[in-house]
């Protein structure tokens, strides 16, 4: 109901002063004019007098501390400072839990690679758009189990004779995998298989489509070159930040 509506009340266009609201309703008490004090100094004065300030002490306790003090400022808090712990990692990946199967959704045509809803539906209409254009964008790996990433992370470590430090390189160990969360997709393109996995996917019409346009489907590269977790870079490795929990998945044990 607008305020024009009700009588005695101003319309919308015009801003109440002080004056404008009936005294009875002011939430500020004028300060009344004090009686002269008298300036006896007797015992009984100087008992009122500490009982005063013991009042005041109390009062001043009792009320709560207004925001933007220097008391509720966030070095002064200590809930405040433990709430930015050091995230916790693992050879420089981040721990990820799995996505339960049943938010899991197929995207491909045989139903084997599967992102999470809200991942997979941005997923299928960027690869439409892309199509649109003549651009083939191929899924080659979704979400991982923490199982899967074991024999990935272990199993391939042993067959190339890799230290822990190079595998970590390329290869999160299990746990710590973004493909756990069900948001994570390897983009292929599907006119050159021969650069799937390969920093050569770079030089594909499906990566740079994807340069210029996963933006607009919240999807955003995870290892770019030079990436602060030392990671390889993986121009096919794509992640879906375009819902509150899949952002605060990647952004928030980071303090970012
Ligand atoms: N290749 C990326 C780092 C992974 O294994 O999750
Ligand atoms: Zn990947």
């Amino acid at each position: 109901m607008d305020n024009a509506d009700l009588p005695g009340k101003p319309s919308k266009n015009q801003i109440p002063s002080f004056d404008d609201i009936p005294e009875a309703q002011r939430e500020t008490i004028e300060p009344q004019p004090k009686p002269p004090a008298k300036r006896t100094r007797s015992i009984a004065g100087l008992v009122a007098m500490g009982v005063a300030i013991g009042a005041g002490v109390v009062y001043r306790l009792w009320q709560p501390v207004p925001l933007g003090t220097s008391n509720s400022s966030p070095a002064a808090s200590p809930a405040a400072s433990s709430a930015s712990p050091k995230p916790e990692t693992l050879l420089k990946h981040y721990p990820y839990a799995e996505a339960p199967s049943a938010e899991l959704e197929p995207i491909s045509a045989d139903g084997g690679i599967r992102l999470r809803r809200s991942a997979a539906a941005a997923y299928n209409q960027m690869s439409e758009a892309a199509l649109a254009e003549g651009v083939v964008l191929m899924p080659l790996s979704g979400f991982r189990s923490h199982t899967d990433q074991q024999q990935v992370f272990f199993e391939v470590k042993a067959e190339r004779s890799q230290t822990l430090q190079q595998r970590a390189g390329v290869s999160a160990p299990p746990g710590y995998s973004e493909h756990h969360t069900g948001y994570a997709i390897d983009i292929g393109d599907g006119n050159t298989p021969a650069t799937n996995l390969s920093s050569s996917f770079d030089q594909t019409a499906a990566f740079q489509w994807l340069e210029a346009n996963a933006v607009r489907f919240n999807f955003e590269i995870s290892f770019p070159k030079n990436n602060p977790q030392g990671v390889t870079y993986e121009p096919w490795h794509w992640r879906f930040v375009g819902d509150r929990q899949s952002l605060e998945t990647f952004y928030k044990a980071r303090g970012k």
